[in-house]
């Protein structure tokens, strides 16, 4: 045979961590309100802002009926959250949700509620509807004197995906956290995740749950971080911001685009993390920005307190419940700690020197407290050549522990570099691979990470930890694409790459087994998708190549004997196949295949079969 795999189970390779596989959550694509955070109205808060999204205002996805005007002024319902609306006698307002709009379910339960401010007392009735009709029952909720929660539930009669949301009132009043849940969110919890999405990650079984970002964390400019700042938007991601009761939780200005609520925040991603077994690994910023901004502040004052607030999360995160961290938590309904083990400084810091200098500050502070939390440091995106160099040099003097690296590649780097990590140094810091894709959705995309991840478990001495990026997108609000797990606001669908992670999560080995491969793989035989196709289908070694498709089509063929390069077209040639198909080939000359009448690139399930020049 051309090819064998020697594999000696006598030897003994790297063993690998449970935790190995894992999950990053990112807060883009709208991956959390109108996504995991199972929140139904939009702008529940009136705080969308230009400051989010050039194109918002207080009312974005709302529509009003007679005055209503949103107020920031001391009649606010708490500090952080700056506004409200004020409805007048006889007028009401109307959500529109996310996507196609609130998305109800047939004979399941909601539950509404709403604060509420009217001197004088009003009645305030709320309607789900669409436009073929009422989609539940109309509640009615009265409400008198200073701000105070009312609640209504409701059973849907009819599924739509296309609700809306109204609330009308019968005298002045004001009203703020306009919200509907499912009743039915993951594991029940009130006010929780949207359960096919937390499902779907659960099922990946993941080792940890890297959150909330990426990019995210850094968000805008660092000096509006001040509570003096009259709190402004973009101001870098601060846990405190969003955890204690979430009416009382800051908006801010998502680093994506957009506007998000923090309803999903630290206490519910440290919760999240524990129902699905996952180990908790929160990035905090590190007053250094890469994401293409590029910016280092010099204040030392802040810097301490964004050191201070790390000690204090790992306070929230692990303390007694006497502590004063650990006491909020614990008043948020988690006495046990969350068993905080790793946490990250920085996100893809592409200003190394800069980012060391607060880097070792962090890492002192922490260690002195702590010492058995590992600080987790930065590389810098792969890509960024001697940046990337320089931060790699820094990270190995300093004796760092462990180093975050992020790479988004074709799949035929990923197939290219599976050896990426045999030649790194076995005495220098371990590898935290927090960010990687190949770039797109295809089955060929799934092959050639499922390819580099047997690299990864090959060095699983070095690369300690290592999650796909990102989770979760939105179809309709999409920043970043490829993406693992997709949705709208009805239904969720998972990738191939999903597929791939899944099977590997779920089949974490113990230990290494060394395998050797000697020889080229023989082709022959069916394989599905059409990797490799153009290098090896002009090889010389073959006498007959064909490809057909999953219903046995062939849409190419050739036996070689006439200009055995005619496989590789690469100008905008296209052949007419049977049964309405025909064959493309690209620039890149990679074959796909789509269907006539639709102008939409698709990826297809073509088998390969090829007879080698010896008969084999
Ligand atoms: O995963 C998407 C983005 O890619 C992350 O926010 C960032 O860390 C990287 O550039």
């Amino acid at each position: 045979t051309d090819y064998a795999i020697t594999v000696d189970p006598s030897a003994t390779g790297a063993a690998i961590d449970d935790t190995m596989y894992g999950v990053f959550y990112e807060d883009i694509n709208r991956a959390a309100d109108g996504g995991l955070y199972a929140e139904l109205v939009q702008n529940r808060s009136f705080e969308y802002s230009t400051a989010d999204n050039a194109s918002y205002t207080p009312l974005t996805s709302w529509t009003a009926d007679g005055t209503a005007e949103v107020v920031n002024d001391e009649g606010r319902l708490a500090e952080r959250n700056r506004n409200y609306l004020s409805l007048g006698a006889g007028s009401s307002v109307t959500n529109a949700g996310y996507n196609t709009g609130i998305r109800v379910e047939k004979g399941k339960t909601y539950d509404f509620s709403v604060w509420a401010r009217a001197e004088n007392g009003t009645t305030l009735t709320v309607t789900l509807r669409d436009a073929a009709g009422t989609l539940a029952k109309v509640r009615q909720v009265a409400a008198k004197g200073q701000w105070r929660k009312y609640t209504a539930t409701f059973t849907a009669t009819r599924t739509s995906n296309r609700g809306r949301l109204a609330v009308a009132t019968t005298a002045p009043a004001a009203l703020d956290m306009v919200s509907l849940f499912p009743r039915d969110t993951y594991k029940g919890q009130p006010g929780g995740l949207r359960k096919d999405l937390a499902e779907k990650i659960e099922d990946l079984d993941p080792g940890f749950l890297r959150f909330p970002g990426g990019c995210l964390v850094n968000t805008g400019s660092m000096e509006d971080y001040s509570a003096d700042s009259g709190w402004q938007r973009k101001r870098s991601y601060q846990w405190k911001d969003t955890i204690g009761p979430v009416e009382q939780r800051a908006t801010n200005a998502n680093f994506w685009g957009y506007n998000q609520s923090y309803g999903l925040g630290y206490y519910e991603y440290f919760r999240f993390a524990e129902d699905i077994g996952a180990m908790p690994l929160p990035v905090v910023p590190a007053l250094v920005t890469g994401c293409g901004q590029n910016k280092a502040v010099v204040d030392d004052a802040l810097l301490k307190r964004h050191i201070q607030d790390t000690l204090d999360l790992i306070e929230f995160a692990n303390g007694p419940v006497t502590s004063t961290w650990g006491k909020k938590r614990a008043q948020m309904g988690h006495p046990k700690p969350f068993h905080l083990t790793h946490l990250e400084v920085g996100n893809e810091e592409n200003l190394p020197v800069e980012f060391f200098e607060r880097f070792k500050e962090f890492r002192a502070a922490i260690e002195a407290k702590y010492p058995d939390v590992t600080v987790v440091s930065n590389s810098g995106p792969d890509d960024a050549g001697s940046t990337f160099d320089t931060a790699w040099k820094l990270n190995r003097e300093a004796g760092v522990e462990m180093v975050d690296e992020h790479y988004y590649n074709s799949p035929q780097w990923f197939l290219q570099n599976n050896d990426r990590y045999d030649s790194y140094d076995r005495n220098g810091p371990k590898v935290f691979l927090g960010e990687y894709a190949s770039q797109g959705n295809a089955w060929k995309n799934a092959l050639s990470e499922a390819a580099f991840m047997t690299g990864l478990e090959r060095n699983a001495d070095v690369v300690k930890l290592a999650s796909y990026a990102p989770l979760l997108a939105n179809e309709d609000y999409v920043q970043w694409s490829p993406d693992l797990i997709w949705f709208n606001n009805h239904a969720s669908w998972n990738s191939a790459n999903y597929e791939v992670q899944k099977l590997f999560m779920n089949n974490v080995g113990d230990r290494v087994v060394p395998s050797k491969a000697t020889g080229t793989p023989n082709v022959s035989g069916p394989i599905t998708g059409a990797v490799g196709l153009s290098t090896w289908a002009t090889s010389a070694a073959y006498d007959d190549v064909k490809v057909t498709s999953a219903q046995g089509t062939t849409l190419l063929s050739d036996d070689f004997s006439g200009d055995a390069s005619q496989w590789k077209h690469s100008g905008a040639g296209s052949w007419s196949v049977r049964d309405g198909e025909y064959v493309q080939t690209d620039a890149a000359a990679e074959n796909t295949l789509v269907t006539a009448g639709d102008p939409a690139w698709k990826d297809y399930d073509l088998h390969v079969r090829a007879t080698k020049k010896s008969g084999k």
